[in-house]
């Protein structure tokens, strides 16, 4: 056991005060202040200070059958997060870790250590292990390893490429050997982003229209790989 600082008794958490009808609305959240449990045995308290918010969550927002359980109404979302262990009864993880985990939108999350993964802040900072070192790195990176795995010389097609996965996944498509990289995104902010900061040979703005016509500029031999993020 090494509790060696108390935890904050008080916490904010989100809930789900009602299923939204299309574009979710600040009446379907509720704000609540709420008492921290003591942790038991194995288990530690993370102060959050960074969750990720993903298009899945609205998904979950809605009593609909998925691979993962809806949202219970009343109760507060939850989601991946990363924070600092304020509070331990585990050995495997020592207060001022910095962890990563899934009991995000709240202040404090209490949980067994064994849900928790530790995480290297020398290698990178806390916000990436939500981002390229989380769910979203490792879903472009399982997407063109496993499922449509790039090999030395393809042309690689990313949708959605100035998003979370998209982003990751036209650099990863640079690493894994791809001859030529080309990313659709909404608005010319974020094609010059992906030429400027994600490393993509190409970039179509698809608010542009035409979108066969400019994949066939950007491809003029074809595409061996596309990702639909
Ligand atoms: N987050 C995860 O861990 C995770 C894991 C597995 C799978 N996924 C799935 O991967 C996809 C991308 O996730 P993400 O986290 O990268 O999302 P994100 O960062 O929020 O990016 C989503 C992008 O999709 C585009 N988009 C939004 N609404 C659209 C619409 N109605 N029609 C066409 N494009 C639209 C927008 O880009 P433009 O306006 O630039 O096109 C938006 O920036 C989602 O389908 C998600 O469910 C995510």
């Amino acid at each position: 056991m090494n509790s060696t600082r108390s935890a904050t008794s008080l916490s904010r958490e989100v809930r789900l005060a009602s299923r939204p009808v299309g574009e979710p609305t600040p009446e379907n959240f509720q704000l609540v202040t709420t008492q921290v449990p003591e942790p038991g045995e194995g288990q530690i308290v993370v102060r959050n200070t960074w969750m990720s918010v993903d298009p899945y969550m609205r998904g979950r927002m809605d009593d609909a059958p998925s691979y993962i359980p809806p949202f219970a109404l009343g109760a507060a979302l939850d989601g991946g997060a990363v924070g600092e262990v304020i509070a331990s009864r585990a050995r495997s993880v020592p207060v001022g870790a910095t962890v990563s985990h899934f009991m995000g939108w709240r202040e404090h999350a209490v949980l067994d250590a064994a849900a928790a993964t530790v995480a290297d802040t020398a290698l990178a900072p806390a916000p990436a292990y939500l981002g390229p070192l989380g769910t979203t790195g490792l879903t472009a990176y399982a997407a063109l390893t496993r499922t449509a795995p790039v090999r030395e010389g393809d042309v690689v097609f990313v949708s959605a490429a100035a998003g979370a996965v998209g982003s990751v996944a036209g650099q990863l498509a640079r690493q894994l050997g791809a001859s030529r990289v080309i990313g659709s995104a909404g608005g010319p902010r974020k094609t010059t982003t992906l030429l400027d900061a994600f490393g993509f040979d190409a970039a179509i703005d698809h608010r542009q229209g035409g979108l066969p016509e400019q994949l066939a500029q950007a491809a003029p031999d074809g595409i061996d790989v596309y990702l639909d993020a």
